[in-house]
């Protein structure tokens, strides 16, 4: 969406700090031992509180409050009953809605010791290609450009992209126009930026793999060599000075 009064912007900014807040917590819990459920437990009791609704139950009947995805899923991780080992790497997504507004973040740690160097590489070069993908979202750029920029820092660190997996425009909608920001440059996605656009940027950055083309009980979604990826997503508000994180 383009928001352009002020009360879809307080709405947008209160939406975004719930979400970002639950997404710590969570964060802060993935440590070995815990269990995947009670991670999910606190999200809904988060929620709840705070007068927001879990936008995959809203939207799409998941099977959890947020997406908690360890290892070898890649997205849309079903929050089961599962205890999290030492070197796991963990994603969780939290998006949310709030007198009908949403936001979208996401996260990934590692859960104790590191099984491999590459690994932590391989979150740092996620988080800072978000950072790269959010610099670029500014007034007369286009979408591609978030994309070419997230690409540059993966290819750097010589690490691939996801290709099939996108950010998206939210607001009003958890998928609003423009529908699709690649983690590379794709031309087509050419719509020019605009002060008020209202962007979840995300990182899908891999090991080594370009394309999820396998899915486990309907949400989740691997590689088909299930190589580790890490993902990182913040929903931005484009401003005349730049964006501004509202996650
Ligand atoms: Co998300
Ligand atoms: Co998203």
């Amino acid at each position: 969406m383009i928001v352009n009064n002020h009360e879809s912007k307080i709405k947008l900014e209160a939406i975004g700090k719930i979400v970002a807040e639950i997404r710590e917590a969570l964060i802060e819990m993935a440590m070995p031992g815990a269990n995947v459920a009670v991670m999910d437990a606190v999200a809904k009791e988060m929620l709840m509180a705070n007068g927001a609704e879990s936008a995959p139950i809203h939207d799409y009947e998941f099977p959890g409050y947020t997406c908690i995805s360890l290892n070898e899923v890649v997205a849309h991780g079903i929050p089961k009953d599962r205890i999290i080992q030492d070197g796991d790497i963990v994603n969780v997504d939290v998006s949310a809605v709030k007198d009908g507004y949403y936001a979208d973040t996401g996260a990934t740690c590692i859960a104790g010791t590191p099984l491999s160097s590459r690994h932590i590489e391989l979150l740092e070069c996620s988080r800072a290609a978000l950072g790269a993908g959010i610099a670029a979202a500014v007034p007369g750029n286009r979408i591609y450009h978030i994309g070419e920029a997230i690409y540059g820092v993966a290819v750097k660190n010589g690490f691939t992209v996801i290709r099939n997996l996108t950010g998206h425009g939210i607001g009003k909608q958890l998928h609003d126009r423009p529908h699709q920001i690649s983690n590379y440059r794709v031309n087509k996605e050419n719509q020019v930026i605009k002060v008020g656009h209202v962007l979840a940027i995300e990182t899908f950055i891999s090991l080594e793999d370009e394309w999820v083309d396998e899915r486990f009980n309907g949400w989740e979604l691997y590689t088909s060599s299930k190589n580790r990826t890490a993902q990182f997503e913040h929903t931005v508000m484009v401003s005349d000075e730049g964006p501004i994180i509202l996650t």
